[in-house]
């Protein structure tokens, strides 16, 4: 098991922080593993009633991890990742998001998943797929446009245009934005008061909510099945060298 994801149960709600400050939290195999295993476990639990979404000061997640991709690009990494999207959209418990700092990739795109979304006044979000020629993932292509209608969608999504907390909290995406030093108690805050309402009550109005899970699903693996060819591109390739041997 991985340390760069740390979970712990403070009462009802269970906070899973992303903990790889030095690479901005971009997400590796394990840390996937690690978050799904955390989702799943919340599930079977009748004493979790919420769980939180967290990273570090400056950084929630910086997407995936590019040598990640460039060992799926070269078949030496079977991917886990669909695991953690497939656990995300299934999960039944309210999940709340504690965003500070950068919010790249699978970092904004989970937040589509999340009920409530509190940010830091620091923090950004953007989603650079087509930077490096590949396309949205985690059932974003359905769940971006409904939350903030296509032409805002497609800016992030397709242009990956950045979006400041500010913009996101207007886009419905952010409940809240508060100082970066807040955003972990502000979120804890709201997650205690949903795991203090009905359980029973808050699992069906969240269920009423999210709309058709079956769509969901067939969009995430839709998507994974492009992705996948993406990733072996050419372009792909070169953008995750790019990236991986850029100097600073
Ligand atoms: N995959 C792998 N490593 C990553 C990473 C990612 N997604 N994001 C950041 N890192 C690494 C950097 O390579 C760097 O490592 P190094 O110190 O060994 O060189 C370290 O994390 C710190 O990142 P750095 O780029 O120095 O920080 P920054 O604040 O200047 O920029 C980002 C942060 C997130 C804007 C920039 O790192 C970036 O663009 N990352 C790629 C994001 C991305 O495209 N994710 C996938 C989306 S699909």
């Amino acid at each position: 098991m991985t340390d760069s994801v740390i979970v712990t149960d403070e009462g009802a709600v269970r906070i899973i922080r992303m903990n790889r400050p030095e690479k901005k939290n971009a997400l590796t195999q394990p840390m996937y593993a690690a978050m799904t295993q955390a989702l799943n476990e919340a599930q079977g639990s009748d004493k979790i009633r919420c769980v939180v979404f967290a990273g570090v000061p400056g950084a929630f997640c910086a997407g995936s991890d590019i040598g990640d991709f460039l060992k799926r690009a070269e078949g030496e990494l079977t991917p886990i990742t669909i695991d953690f999207l497939g656990a995300l959209a299934r999960n039944q418990k309210p999940v709340v998001a504690a965003v500070g700092g950068l919010a790249v990739g699978i970092g904004t795109t989970m937040l589509f998943h999340c009920d409530h979304v509190v940010a830091a006044s620091d923090a950004t979000f953007s989603t650079p797929f087509l930077k490096l020629a590949l396309i949205p993932e985690a059932a974003s292509s359905l769940l971006a446009p409904m939350r903030m209608g296509h032409a805002r969608a497609f800016s992030m999504l397709v242009m990956g245009r950045p979006l400041s907390a500010a913009e996101a909290k207007e886009a419905g995406i952010v409940n809240t934005v508060v100082e970066p030093a807040e955003v972990d108690a502000v979120a804890l805050k709201a997650a205690r008061e949903i795991a203090a309402l009905a359980p029973g009550a808050v699992a069906l109005s969240r269920k009423l909510l999210r709309g058709e899970l079956d769509a969901i699903l067939q969009r995430i693996d839709i998507e994974a099945e492009l992705f996948k060819e993406r990733l072996k591109s050419d372009e792909a390739r070169a953008a995750f060298e790019a990236f991986l041997s850029r100097k600073k």
